[in-house]
């Protein structure tokens, strides 16, 4: 049986880290690719333990060259792709009147423009098996914002991303998705909250299930998109906020006694 592998971006933290491992225990290779290369490698360690390999590769996805030679690597150690997760991404605490354009162009660049580069390039390998596995890590911030105009406008970006190129890839055995986390206990979203006292319970207080996500969570969805079960769904957006984006305007039903 074949060896499938998957290429994440973001591989070496949060989401990125935690899909690394639930791709692993599945069964798939999986090249740990980030900006942060020891965090790569640590990852990718991890990878080897649960019996898989891990290839820990630095890739900065904002430069076309470096997500390029990334998948490059990848063909050269493993011959094939099979899975991409974007989870690469920086999220920006400000609001419309604050925010320089430098920080808006980083925000789409890391978000939006890394999404598209890796994709574009691993649709080159995985069109020579006619089989793929693409998945978006959105946010549940681009479908109902936050106050933070660039982060939501960059994850709202890429549900346009996906739709097209999930009609594009759809005959030739690839499948676009994204996924959609509401908050998720993860470094992004800790240094956060170590930041800013009292957010986090703010927070949980505003989510149905009255708690924010494990990173383990998301990873368990984007497991089941990443394998060969999920060939006919394309084209969605899986949302996993606890409730927060369809419940939260509606009053919450008293907890039983
Ligand atoms: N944590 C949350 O609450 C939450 C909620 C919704 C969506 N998300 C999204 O999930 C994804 C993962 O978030 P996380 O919470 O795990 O974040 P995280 O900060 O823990 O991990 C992000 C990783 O991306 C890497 N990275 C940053 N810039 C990069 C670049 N230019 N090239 C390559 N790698 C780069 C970082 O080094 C880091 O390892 C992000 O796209 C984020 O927007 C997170």
């Amino acid at each position: 049986m074949v060896r499938r592998v998957a290429f994440i971006t973001g591989g070496g933290s949060g989401i990125g880290r935690a899909s690394a491992q639930a791709l692993a225990r599945a069964g798939m290779n999986v090249v740990v690719a980030d900006i942060n290369e020891a965090a790569a490698h640590t990852v990718a360690a991890e990878v080897a333990e649960l019996g898989t390999e891990g290839l820990p590769l630095r890739c900065d996805v904002t430069n076309e060259d470096s997500v390029r030679s990334a998948i490059e690597q990848t063909e050269a150690r493993f011959g094939r792709l099979d899975v991409l997760v974007t989870s690469a991404g920086v999220d920006l605490h400000k609001e419309l009147g604050d925010i320089e354009l430098e920080d808006w162009r980083r925000v789409m660049d890391i978000n939006v423009t890394g999404t598209f580069l890796c994709m574009k390039h691993a649709r080159r390998l995985m069109l020579l098996n006619s089989y793929g596995r693409i998945i978006c890590l959105g946010s549940s911030s681009g479908i109902y914002g936050m106050g933070w105009p660039a982060y939501s406008a960059a994850k709202a970006a890429l549900n346009g991303l996906a739709l097209s190129a999930a009609r594009e890839l759809a005959l030739n055995g690839i499948t676009v998705n994204v996924v959609a986390p509401g908050p998720t206990e993860t470094p992004l979203s800790l240094d956060l909250w170590a930041n800013n006292p009292g957010r986090r319970e703010r927070l949980e207080s505003t989510v149905p299930v009255g708690r924010v996500a494990k990173p383990e969570e998301i990873a368990a969805a984007i497991a089941y998109l990443a394998s060969e079960d999920s060939g006919f769904v394309t084209g969605s957006t899986l949302v996993i906020d606890g409730g927060l984006t369809s419940l939260m305007r509606r009053p919450l039903p008293q907890a039983m006694p």
